[in-house]
């Protein structure tokens, strides 16, 4: 796997490479396309980067060098959220599903009781959910209005999920939409 994965610091050896990562990209389908280094500071210190439910780290390729941050929420839980953001030159080169599958394993080989792994974006982030798609997540959510835009019309919030029965056989299990008829 040509993707791996090394803890952040936030607050010490780190702090400035994230600032300077965090404020120097923009990332147009977060609820926050743009942040200021005050921000970005203020999300550290509120333990958005690392406390019990939160943990960082850096994106990091074989070939190609560091590629971004990836944020895992919700760790007090067995079922854990991410947040993965790649540098903008290295965006639209389909690494988003090496990265993908190596944060999925990741999590599953390194937290046992985690039964579920989950992630949220915005519909119109095509790129994101063909990601999904392409590693074998499930949509599991659609909500509409769910993701609040700056100055405009919300859009939907779409939400994928991955079983680590899934994860273990390669196989994504499904399940009835319509379960219930009318
Ligand atoms: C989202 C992200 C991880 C995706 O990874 P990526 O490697 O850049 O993904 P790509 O742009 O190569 O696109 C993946 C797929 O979507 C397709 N795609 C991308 N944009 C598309 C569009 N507007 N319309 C149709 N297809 C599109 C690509 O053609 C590719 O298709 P394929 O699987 O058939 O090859 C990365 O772009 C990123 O970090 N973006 C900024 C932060 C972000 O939005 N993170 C998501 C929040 S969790």
């Amino acid at each position: 796997m040509p993707v791996s994965f090394t803890r952040l610091d936030p607050s010490g050896d780190d702090h400035d490479a994230l600032v300077e990562f965090m404020t120097r990209n923009e990332f147009p389908f977060h609820v926050h396309p743009r942040r200021s280094a005050a921000e970005v500071d203020a999300a550290i210190d509120k333990g958005a980067y690392r406390d019990e439910d939160n943990d960082s780290f850096w994106v990091d390729h074989r070939d190609l060098g560091r590629l971004g941050v990836l944020r895992l929420e919700d760790l007090s839980d067995d079922a854990p959220l991410f947040d993965l953001r790649l540098d903008t030159p290295f965006r639209g080169r389909g690494l988003g599903v090496d990265v993908l599958q190596a944060v999925t394993d990741h999590v599953f080989a390194t937290m046992p009781t985690v039964k579920r792994f989950e992630g949220q974006t915005r519909e119109d982030n095509i790129a994101m959910r063909r990601t999904f798609m392409r590693c074998g997540w499930l949509k599991e959510a659609h909500y509409r209005e769910g993701w609040p835009v700056d100055g405009g019309t919300p859009l939907a919030s779409v939400a994928y999920g991955i079983l680590r029965r899934d994860w273990e056989t390669g196989e994504t299990t499904t399940f009835d939409w319509d379960d219930l008829p009318a």
